[in-house]
């Protein structure tokens, strides 16, 4: 008697045991195994999540540095778990983050959540919101997401060296009603590394900083050379992009076909658009579809046209199927309008501007710097003060001859005018690009008190100085 109860027990305990790690496994996507060298990462095949409902995703995200395979040679970089690029968080609008940074690495560190809304403590920007986490000491951030779309977060201390050895992860979150119907779901992380044999060239070569940023000479896509992904004809294959690279700019492209953009930087766009090329900037991301047809080829490159490193930067292999075309899906999605999403601000076209930016670049105590209205951060940044619930119109003013993704920290905005001419007021972005001889107005609300910060994407222009404080009361 004794004994059949003890057994029982421990059955239970077994099954409750079996049923704890399942449940784990089932949720943590980022323990994955992955082979050695393989190219076909499992990590990049994004699973649906069909739960109906919110919770509290926790985990520790330990900042170290590690061996990380790459073209049949081990390269020490600087990793989230062990991983380049860093754990994949999936979560659903409502859901609550609860991260804590642990950091191992040999200098401070932070994470700050690009294009998420967080409170602004919670933004990760070492003496602007937070004190730098120290090497041995931990961090906790928690905050509930409010958008959909595709995120990355990275350290916003020593920003260059830290993002280029590999420091970021990826955030995505899906809406609880699923908004479009797909096949199939593959995430493209777009990133270059500079390499000589297996070691990452060393940081802060000021000729970068004066020129474009710090180019790779190897790509590094979802942490390999190239990457493949496996889809069947007359699928509908979704794909996440995000660029992670320090300073390229990626014209992404896949082989004879067009692509419909969803989503671009934060929640879906209004009105979804066919493009065959799109231009991503460093911290910029887009949600794309793609209709894989029988008449397709078997193999279809994936290309960087921008790119003076060869443009190949894998290839989606297509494999028979049964399924049937969904081209008509695909088609009527172009027909949708869902202006709901977006605020009218045409009325705000002819509205003068509250601030003015001008781009450029100067020589300060002998030092080569970049600037916003002449200033420099740390030492003397510009900064504004915006009231919280207001609307707001910046004008970035490029009078130099390099690119500069402007972002801006905890706000949503829509590009309003470039060089005068009205644009599309389709989407909620995070980051803009302002190419040389530009001049950019961008719109928006403004939201969370606190101090943000505006700067280039591209890292080494920040770390030179283009970077500005916008203070919301
Ligand atoms: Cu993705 Cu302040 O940066
Ligand atoms: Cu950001
Ligand atoms: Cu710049």
């Amino acid at each position: 008697m004794k004994n059949k109860t003890i057994m029982l027990l421990v059955g239970i305990a077994i099954i409750l045991i079996v049923g704890l790690l399942s449940n784990k496994y089932l949720f943590n996507t980022t323990t994955q195994e992955t082979p050695l060298f393989s190219s076909n990462d499992q990590r990049y095949d994004l699973q649906k999540d069909t739960r109906n409902y919110t919770k509290t995703i926790s985990m520790t995200l330990e900042a170290k540095e590690a061996k990380i395979p790459y073209n049949k040679q081990l390269i020490d970089m600087y990793t989230y778990n062990n991983q380049v690029p860093g754990p994949i968080i999936r979560a659903k609008r409502g859901d609550t983050l609860n991260i804590t940074l642990q950091n191992s690495l040999d200098e401070p560190t932070s994470i700050h959540w690009h294009g998420i809304k967080v409170p602004n403590e919670m933004d990760g920007v070492p003496y602007v919101t937070q004190e730098p986490v120290q090497p041995g000491k931990n961090h906790t951030y928690t905050f509930n997401l409010n958008q959909t779309g595709t995120y990355w977060y990275h350290p916003h201390y020593n920003t260059p060296e830290q993002v280029g050895k590999g420091l970021y992860g990826i955030l995505i979150i899906d809406d609880n009603k699923q908004d479009v119907n797909y096949t199939q779901n593959n995430l493209l992380v777009l990133d270059d590394i500079r390499l000589n044999g297996n070691n990452i060239m060393p940081f802060g070569n000021p000729h970068d900083a004066m020129m474009a940023g710090r180019y790779g000479n190897n790509f590094f896509i979802n942490g390999k050379s190239s990457f493949e992904i496996k889809t069947k004809e007359n699928s509908l294959l979704k794909l996440n992009l995000v660029n992670t690279a320090n300073a390229r700019i990626f014209q992404f492209g896949i082989e004879d076909k067009k692509m419909l953009v969803l989503k671009k930087d934060i929640n879906p766009v209004s009105k979804p658009y066919e493009v065959s090329s799109l231009i991503l900037a460093p911290g910029e991301r887009a949600e794309v579809l793609i209709s894989i047809n029988s008449t397709d080829k078997k193999n279809l490159n994936l290309y960087d046209y921008n790119s003076q490193i060869g443009n190949t930067l894998g290839k989606i292999i297509i494999e028979e199927s049964n399924i049937t075309n969904q081209n008509k899906y695909y088609t009527s999605l172009i027909k949708e309008d869902k202006s709901e999403n977006i605020p009218d601000w045409a009325n705000k076209i002819n509205q003068a501007p509250n601030a003015t930016f001008n781009l450029h670049h100067s020589i300060i105590d002998g030092e080569f710097r970049w600037t916003i209205n002449g200033k420099v951060y740390p030492e003397d940044p510009e900064s504004v003060t915006l009231e919280e619930g207001k609307f707001y119109k910046f004008r970035y003013i490029n009078t130099q001859n390099m690119v500069h993704p402007m972002h801006l920290h905890g706000q949503e905005f829509i590009i309003l005018e470039k060089n005068g001419v009205k644009q599309d007021l389709n989407e909620f972005k995070d980051t803009v690009l302002i190419k040389p001889g530009e001049t950019v107005d961008i719109g928006f609300v403004a939201q969370e008190k606190g101090t943000w910060v505006n700067h280039c994407h591209i890292l080494e222009h920040a770390e030179a100085g283009m970077l500005m404080e916008v203070h919301i009361k």
